[in-house]
């Protein structure tokens, strides 16, 4: 079984199961470039996943098995990501001359302290971060634990499509990597900014705050694109696909921007602002330098624009792929056009370069 963080490098496709989707990447390196080398997105049957929790393993694996297929990935190693909201992390400080093994034996002795949960339904893993401030004997340890049902759903899901979960991260880590792809697209590279980044997909916003390109706050919350296409619905009388077809493609009566849309667009805005207060009354930082707007639903046109003027901070779709070199089977129009919805499996996917 692999740890919620997988130390090994080696090299896997990253997989985004996500509400209404299953997203893969598989990237290589070549000197300091990176390479697409195949990806795919393969919608999900409605209700498969419902708050990131995977109800039918054998709908998901099928269409995992169809994004395989499609992607061409000749990999059979993956990488995975369960939500940071399934998952409990705590800083906890250790003695600092233990090895990792004993290190693993100590939290599992200490364990009941920090996780509500019964050790043995919980898959769990732990990464140093640095010397304990003001006691140079300790450090601390960053432990994360998630129920284990979670991880073996998207480790059986992955099973089904002939691939093994080697990797299994937080998306909001999956998240913070992915900037790696986007730094060219705030000031400074990033170098001492503090960078939000705001992921709305269809059923959950994401927000990460980055300070130098490290990660330091994070929050899930549900909101997102389902609410609009439930709007549609209401409003016109329409299907769930249907709504969600014409809120895509057009096609939708005259009062639609000015009477659905647009109180929509302010929703996106109040929730931003809200997950900043969240952010500011959390941490020592009254300020960002960037928003960084991510997920299926920041494509609708004019969002980032009435995000930056609202909110009154730089803002930016995000654009992972920008700079990527890609092989042959990647069609870089379609690629470019669902990058924004993919942070989670860009990240994933470098974890093939740890
Ligand atoms: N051009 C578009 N206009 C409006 N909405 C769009 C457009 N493209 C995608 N969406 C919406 O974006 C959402 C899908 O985005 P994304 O792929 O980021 O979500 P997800 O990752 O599957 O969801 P979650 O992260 O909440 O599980 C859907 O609600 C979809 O209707
Ligand atoms: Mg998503």
């Amino acid at each position: 079984m692999a740890g919620l963080f997988g130390k090994k490098s080696i090299p896997v496709v990253g997989i985004d199961i996500s509400s209404t989707s299953v997203k893969l990447i598989e990237m290589s390196k070549a000197g300091k470039t990176f390479k697409v080398d195949s990806y795919a997105v393969e919608p999900l049957p409605a209700n498969s996943v419902v708050d990131k929790r995977i109800e039918d393993v054998e709908a998901v694996g099928q269409s995992l098995e169809r994004a395989v297929k499609k992607s061409g990935t000749k990999l059979k190693t993956a990488a995975v990501a369960v939500a940071g909201s399934s998952v409990i992390t705590r800083v906890i400080s250790m003695p600092a001359n233990l090895t990792d093994p004993e290190m693993a034996d100590q939290i599992l002795i200490e364990a009941d302290q920090y996780i509500p949960y019964d050790m043995e339904e919980v898959s769990y893993d732990f990464s140093t971060i640095g010397p304990t401030e003001g006691n140079p004997d300790q450090v601390d340890v960053l432990l994360a634990a998630s129920q284990r049902d979670n991880v073996d759903q998207r480790s059986e899901v992955c099973e089904y499509a002939g691939l093994t979960a080697k990797v299994v991260d937080i998306e909001a880590y999956a998240i913070e990597h992915a900037f790696e792809l986007m730094r060219h697209q705030v000031a400074d590279n990033g170098i001492d900014k503090v960078v939000a980044i705001v992921d709305i997909g269809a059923t959950t916003m994401t927000i990460t705050v980055l300070h130098d390109g490290n990660i330091i706050y994070t929050r899930d919350q549900t909101f997102g694109g389902k609410q609009l296409t439930e709007e549609i619905m209401r409003r016109y009388g329409l299907s769930y696909e249907e709504a969600g077809q014409k809120k895509r493609q057009g096609g939708l009566p005259d009062n639609y921007h000015t009477e659905v849309l647009d109180p929509f667009k302010d929703s996106i805005v109040q929730e931003v602002n809200r997950s900043l207060q969240f952010f500011f009354a959390n941490s020592t930082f009254n300020a960002i330098d960037s928003i960084i707007m991510a997920g299926g639903t920041c494509t609708i046109p004019g969002v980032i624009n009435i995000v930056e003027q609202q909110v009154g901070t730089h803002a930016v779709l995000a654009e992972p792929s920008a700079h990527l070199k890609m092989s042959g089977k990647v069609r870089p129009e379609r690629l470019h056009g669902d990058a924004g919805a993919l942070l989670v499996s860009f990240g994933l996917a470098l974890r093939s370069f740890d």
